[in-house]
């Protein structure tokens, strides 16, 4: 096993393990799984949503749902294959209910998340919805920039993770789009702003 499948395989076992998460023990009580990514190890892209729903935690994978069906959709209409990117989330285990991640959530499950990136080290993440958007400016210089993601998609910004340079590009979630035809289009807009740097 290469070094980055192993890493990211120890993620998923501490993750299987978690203590102290409300939301890990009721993954172990409804048997279902928690949702740590998939993907390529060598993405140029790391896609970054919130939590898992319903169909992640009985699959184990990430954007399996209707949101996933329309990032699939996205990532079809600029011709990136889904699977030479990374899919993960901020919160690895589903919320009851679908409902957003909180806080001390976010704390526990985060750094997870900071270890993936470091292991995959993408050229560009996006994220998918504010919470993963906050997380990632805060987290990567981006604090002063921090505006509502109505002024923030599709923007480009250079972060700054430990490991080098990072574009980063804040996208609305593809679930807030379902029944909303105009955020679709600004999806797909936005879809090709990626495109285009990771042409560059
Ligand atoms: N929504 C998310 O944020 N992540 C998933 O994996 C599925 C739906």
């Amino acid at each position: 096993m290469d070094q980055k499948t192993e890493a990211l395989k120890h993620i998923k076992e501490e993750v299987i393990a978690l203590k102290g998460s409300a939301l890990a023990d009721e993954r172990r009580e409804n048997k279902t799984f928690p949702v740590i990514g998939e993907g390529s190890h060598d993405a140029d892209i790391m896609f970054i949503g919130e939590a898992p729903g319903e169909n992640e935690a009985k699959t184990g994978r990430p954007f399996v749902g209707r949101a996933g069906q329309f990032l699939n959709e996205l990532l079809d209409s600029v011709g990136i294959p889904r699977d030479t990117v990374y899919i993960t989330n901020i919160v690895k285990d589903r919320p009851p209910k679908n409902r957003d991640p909180l806080p001390d959530e976010i704390e526990l499950y985060a750094p997870f998340l900071d270890r993936q990136i470091e292991i995959i080290k993408p050229k560009v993440i996006a994220t998918l919805g504010r919470f993963s958007m906050i997380y990632i400016m805060n987290r990567y210089g981006l604090s002063l920039e921090v505006e509502p993601i109505s002024a923030l998609h599709g923007k480009v910004f250079d972060a700054e993770p430990p490991y080098g340079k990072v574009k980063f590009v804040p996208l609305f979630h593809p679930a807030a789009a379902i029944y909303n035809q105009a955020l679709k289009e600004t999806l797909k807009e936005d879809f090709k702003v990626l495109k285009t740097i990771i042409d560059k």
